[in-house]
């Protein structure tokens, strides 16, 4: 199974690539996640990436697709993966394409449809564990009241990005950049459409009854 999930920030992508990776027994590709880690972890590549994050601006094409095509050949993604926030331009998406060639090719590409007032809602309410990256939203999946995350014991933040602010120049970046990839999907006939302002339970079940088809 080789899946993108594309959507806004704060479409869902994460909550249910969490799902569905532990479900197939693939790994859950998060550039995102790398990127943070890689910023924790004080490398070279943290440090060029650091305040483009902060900013809500994409980090440059070209380190990410090295980023990814050394993921990619790691032997846990032999089976298939879920590609979350990648690609994010069409420079990436032909690279990606280049790099997986037509055997390997990416079958299914979930377009994860919210508004943008919800998705204003759930990242401005979204808190992150620091340590294992779960995600909590005091609206909708309340964090501990001890600011700890259940699943690790690390301590419970607010992403530096994830301010009102930063959330709007994020979903601009988005409209200009990533929108036009739903056009590039279509025209491969492997957009698939997810109604993902419902509740995460009915999400799920849409996203099953859609990777079932595989
Ligand atoms: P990244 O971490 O990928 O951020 P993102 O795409 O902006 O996505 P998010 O993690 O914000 O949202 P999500 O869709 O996963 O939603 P979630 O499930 O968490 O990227 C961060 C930055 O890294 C980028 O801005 C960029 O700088 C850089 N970057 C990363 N990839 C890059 C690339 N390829 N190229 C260049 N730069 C790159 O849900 C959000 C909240 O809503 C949570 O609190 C959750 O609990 C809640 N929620 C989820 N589903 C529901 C639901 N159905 N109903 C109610 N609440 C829900």
């Amino acid at each position: 199974m080789r899946l993108i999930f594309l959507g806004a920030p704060g479409s869902g992508k994460g909550t249910q690539a969490v799902y569905l990776a532990e479900r197939h027994g693939i790994p859950q590709i998060s550039t995102g996640d790398i990127l943070r880690k890689a910023v924790q972890d004080g490398s070279e590549l943290g440090r060029k990436a650091q305040s483009i994050m902060q900013s809500g601006g994409l980090v440059p094409d070209d380190i990410i697709i090295e980023l990814v095509r050394e993921r990619l050949v790691q032997p846990d993604a032999g089976n298939g993966f879920i590609l979350d926030g990648f690609p994010r331009t069409i420079a990436q998406a032909e690279s990606l394409d280049a790099m997986l060639g037509e055997p390997k090719a990416i079958e299914m590409v979930l377009f994860f449809d919210v508004s943008e007032a919800e998705i204003v809602k759930r990242l401005t309410s979204r808190r992150t564990c620091s340590q294992c990256g779960k995600n909590y939203n005091v609206l909708s999946d309340p964090p501990p009241a001890t600011g700890i995350c259940d699943q690790c014991g690390g301590k419970i933040i607010q992403r530096e990005d994830d301010t009102e602010v930063t959330v709007r120049k994020r979903l601009q970046v988005y409209e200009e950049k990533t929108a036009p990839l739903k056009s590039f999907y279509s025209a491969q006939n492997k957009l698939h459409l997810l109604h993902a302002e419902q509740a995460v339970e009915h999400v799920r079940s849409a996203l099953d009854a859609l990777v079932a088809r595989l």
